[in-house]
């Protein structure tokens, strides 16, 4: 079918708005009431010692934010490792492991070459894939799609948040399998999940403002991305929306990591984007913050109105965010993470949906 741009200057910004709905569609489909629904005997997660995700790119971070679900909430032990360097490094693969490979095109030659690697290792061999025809999902076990529908921009947008809402659903599966949430935790978990379309909705409606205050990024020749737990992966993922679209140098860390060398490149003019929902290390991450401030670093900080109040004085700027369970705030603080590598783009004029050097699908090494 031919697809078009829906009234928006670029397919990234008709995917970024797709979001809603297509996680909507991908949570119907991964659940039925209150409970985690997959096909009878699909995935046993109680069996299984260790869980191997591999990727590359966006998907890579995907699996990164994935790492903190599945141990925090499964207490399954998982390694993340990029596709290219998993497929070389010959590491060993326990025949209890379950081995889980994410690619929007399915298509992607370093993981299809992992999960070939992984073949007659592990297990099982699971995909996360959004082309259901493709390699990667063919030569699976069991190839469960994203249903984000055809992403045509580069930078991808809407198949990341359906890859997370698949790695979500599987890691509420495997905390039931392996005994660690009851059925009313499972519920609850669910419920949340089913409320971040709504949420992202609200998110959206921060367009305008994002594109005012982009206008300074713009101009910057680096920005730092920092986030703590579950959003220092999407730090990454910021950071890399950024470099990809806008080509301005950025770089994501884990905040505790700043004194350990990104201090130093902080002056008054490098940007430097702080993701914190309020959550359990949110002083922490604000005493990180000050020492930025101390520097006369221009924070821009993303936050809810609870952390806005609390931590907001003496920063460059605060976007405010809808309140959301920390577990799931990845998901949600994607979208100001995409919307400002698109309006930063749109302010540099650069080509948003066909960057140059890059390939939306990467066949060859
Ligand atoms: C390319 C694309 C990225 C994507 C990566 C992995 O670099 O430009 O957007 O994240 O490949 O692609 P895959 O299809 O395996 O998810």
């Amino acid at each position: 079918a031919q697809i078009d741009k829906a009234g928006h200057k670029h397919f990234m910004s008709k995917e970024i708005f797709e979001q809603p709905t297509v996680l909507a569609e991908c949570l119907t489909h991964y659940s039925a009431g209150e409970r985690v629904a997959l096909p009878e005997g699909a995935l046993d997660f109680a069996e299984t010692d260790r869980l191997i995700l591999v990727a590359c790119g966006t998907a890579h971070y995907a699996c990164s934010v994935a790492k903190y679900w599945f141990e925090q909430l499964a207490g399954l032990p998982c390694d993340v490792d990029i596709a290219s360097e998993f497929r070389y490094r010959e590491p060993p693969v326990s025949d209890r492991a379950t081995a889980l490979f994410v690619s929007q095109s399915g298509e992607t030659a370093d993981t299809l070459a992992a999960l070939r690697y992984a073949q007659g290792k592990a297990a099982r061999i699971v995909s996360v894939v959004n082309v259901p025809e493709s390699s990667i999902a063919r030569e699976s076990d069991l190839a469960l799609p994203i249903l984000a529908g055809i992403e045509v921009g580069v930078a991808s947008t809407k198949a990341f948040m359906n890859q997370l809402g698949v790695l979500a659903n599987l890691a509420i599966l495997a905390a039931r399998q392996r005994g660690r949430i009851d059925a009313a935790r499972e519920a609850e978990l669910l419920e949340t999940l089913r409320g971040l379309p709504g949420l992202i909705n609200q998110a959206l409606a921060l367009e305008e403002r994002i594109h005012k205050r982009t206008g300074k990024l713009a101009e910057a020749r680096s920005v730092l991305f920092f986030g703590r737990g579950a959003m220092f992966p999407l730090a990454l993922e910021g950071a890399l929306k950024l470099k990809e679209i806008s080509y301005i140098h950025a770089e994501g860390y884990a905040s505790g990591e700043l004194k350990h060398g990104p201090i130093a490149l902080v002056d008054k003019t490098v940007p430097v984007i702080v993701m914190a929902p309020r959550d359990a290390l949110f002083d922490k991450t604000v005493s990180n913050m000050q020492e930025v401030l101390a520097r006369e670093g221009r924070v821009w900080l993303i936050t809810d109105a609870e952390g806005a109040e609390i931590a907001g004085d003496g920063v460059w700027q605060t976007l405010v965010m809808p309140r959301i369970d920390p577990i799931f705030a990845p998901m949600l603080y994607a979208v100001p993470a995409q919307l400002i590598a698109y309006h930063t783009a749109l302010h540099k004029g650069t080509d948003v949906d066909q960057p140059r050097n890059l390939a939306k699908s990467v066949t060859v090494e």
